[in-house]
Parts: structure tokens; sequence; C-alpha cells
């Protein structure tokens, strides 16, 4: 079969002819339409998450199909199978149903990128008033994240990205009440003017590093900041006067349990189709996984999808 491979650290996945895999007990075997793109798939190829074996086949999410016929969202792939093939094999307890008439790019853009927003501002609490700042805003964690805070009731949605066009283009639609653009010279400044009196009363951060950094310095007492993502550095520095009165916590959505991750997917959905919502994605064919690759490593502000299938 067909499949998206990578045989060693700090190199680029190609295409080639690879053999189907073996049955393994507890699994399923999945026809795969469309596969998703991370950040992290491109961080275990520079050695800095969770060390994969080499080769291996990149992915591990997408839309595809059971034997049965039966569209199924697909997450967390036996490692070395992956989802940029056109058949793999999942844990059943990854294998997750979704809505017939539900498009491939929008289910994926929600697992692992909604999931790793929707939990995190789950754990925030948000309070009808809150100001919550959304950091890398235009990515799908960010644009997610926007959705989620509204949902969940946030008085003023900021958002804080370095790509102002895409900022405005989100504030056009109602998704934030305010931009923040970063990357100018002075983040704090920048965020400061945004914070209101008390400043940011939960925080989203994909970034790490000097934004977030900044934006620590001008939250409110009390702020409940999450960190999920390393997307501009992966330190931080903060004094124990910063830190006092404020609460940083790290979030790993990867290691909840399935239920847990399966409950959240399932949330993610019923908002998605009552709010109406729509995530920015950006299509590749599976012969472009090289491409899509290189969008991954700039600023993509969508979530890539890598249409397998001939088909779909
Ligand atoms: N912890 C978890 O459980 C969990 C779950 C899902 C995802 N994540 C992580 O969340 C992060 C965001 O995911 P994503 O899919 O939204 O990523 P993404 O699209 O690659 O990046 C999100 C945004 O970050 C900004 N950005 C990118 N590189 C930057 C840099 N060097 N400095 C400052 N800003 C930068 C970009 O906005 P501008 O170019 O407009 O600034 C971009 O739109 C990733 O690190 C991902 O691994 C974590």
């Amino acid at each position: 079969m067909r499949a998206a491979r990578v045989d060693a650290l700090n190199t680029v996945p190609y295409v080639t002819d690879v053999p189907f895999h073996e049955d393994v007990a507890g699994t399923h075997r999945i026809k795969v339409l469309y596969a998703g793109l991370q950040p992290t798939d491109v961080l275990r190829v520079r050695g800095i998450y969770k060390n994969p074996p080499f080769p291996h086949i990149v992915g591990g999410e997408g839309v595809g199909l059971l034997p049965s016929g039966q569209r199924v969202y697909f997450g967390h792939s036996l490692p070395s199978s992956g989802a940029f093939c056109e058949e793999t094999i999942v844990p059943v307890e990854e294998v997750w149903p979704i809505p017939d008439t539900a498009d491939a790019g929008q289910v994926i853009a929600l697992g692992l990128a909604g999931i790793g927003a929707l939990i995190p501002l789950e754990e925030a609490h948000i309070k009808p008033g809150d100001r919550v700042l959304i950091l890398g805003a235009t990515g799908p964690v960010g644009q997610i994240g926007c959705m989620v805070a509204r949902r969940l009731g946030a008085g003023t949605i900021v958002g804080g990205a370095r790509d102002v066009a895409r900022l405005e283009a989100m504030r056009a639609k109602g998704l934030i009440d305010e931009v923040v653009q970063l990357g100018q010279g002075d983040d704090e400044a920048a965020l400061k003017a945004h914070a209101g009196e008390a400043g940011y009363n939960v925080v989203l951060d994909p970034l790490f590093g000097p934004p977030a950094e900044a934006a620590f310095r001008v939250s409110a007492e009390g702020v409940r900041f999450m960190s999920i993502g390393t997307r501009a550095a992966r330190t931080m520095t903060l004094t124990l006067h910063e830190l006092r009165r404020r609460s940083h916590i790290g979030v790993d959505t990867g290691i909840r349990s399935p239920e847990e991750r399966q409950a959240a997917f399932d949330r993610l959905l019923a908002y998605a189709a009552e709010g109406g919502w729509h995530i920015d994605t950006l299509e590749f064919g599976l012969e472009d996984v090289p491409a899509a690759w290189e969008a991954q490593n700039g600023s993509p502000g969508a979530k890539i999808i890598i249409k397998v299938a001939q088909n779909g």
C-alpha cells in the first residue's frame, strides 16, 4: 500500500510502497480516507517528542472506514502503523463514531487539536465576565479555543498571534472581541493594552516561551494559565513574585483515558453542530506530504488534512 514514511531523525517523510499491517489483537483495521497532521508529528521526527522507532509511518489521527463500511474518527494509531497510509490498525478504544454527514476535515480538527483546547478551558472554570486570552489564536487549537471560550461563557475573548490579518478576520467573524498582535518587539505592552483593569483571568497558551511570559506578567491575580504547547519555545522564566496568587497549569490531554477523550470529542461535535463552527483547514494529497510537512513547519493558520484515499 502507499504510505508516507520517515526513515530517520530530522528527515522529511516521503511516499513509498509498504506492506499492509498484520492483524493485532484489540485493534480495528481501518481504510483511511483523510488523515490529520499535528505539530507533534514534526516534533517526533526531530527527536523531541516520544522518540518513535524509525522507520515509521507518519500521523496519529484521521477519518476512515471500518470493514463494515462505518465511517469513524480514529486517533492514537499504534506507533508504527500511522495514519498517512491506505490502511491502518488502531486500538478499538481509539476508534470513535462520527455523524454521517460531518465533514471529515472538521471532524479531524476537533480531534487532537479540539480536545487540546476543550479540556484545559473546561478545567480553567471560566466564569461569566472573565477576560480570556487565547494565544496562538490563528492555529487550530487557538481557533477552537476561541469558540470553546465563547461556548463556556467567557466575557471578553482576546486573540493573540503574530498574523494580524488572520486575527482581524477572526474578529470580523465574531470569534474574538479584541486583537493583540504579537512579535512586534514588546509583547508585554501589546498584551497589557488589552488586559483590562485587572488582567486576564484565563489564558490558553499553546506557545510557551517569551509570549507566554509576557502574558503571565499581565494576568490577573487568580489567573488560570493553561499551557498546552511549545510553538514559541520550550522554556519560560518567571519570578516567584510573578507566580504568587496565580496558577500555571501544564496540560497533556494525550495521557487522559480514551473514555475521557472520547467524551470530550463528543461534546465538541455537539458544540460544533449547535454553533455552526468552522475551523480553517488546508488539504494536501498523500503524494504532497513533503509540502504539507513544510507548511506545518511554518505557520499554516489551519489544520492540515491529508487526503489519503483517491475516492474518499
Ligand atoms: N497539550 C496537549 O494536550 C495538546 C493537544 C493538542 C495540541 N497541542 C499543542 O498545541 C500547540 C498548538 O497546536 P496547533 O495545531 O494550533 O499549532 P500550529 O497551527 O502549528 O500553531 C498555532 C499558532 O502558533 C503560532 N506560532 C507558530 N510558531 C510560532 C512561533 N515560533 N512563535 C510564536 N507563535 C508561533 C502561529 O500563529 P501566528 O503565526 O499567527 O503567530 C500559529 O497559528 C502545539 O504545540 C501542539 O503540539 C497540545
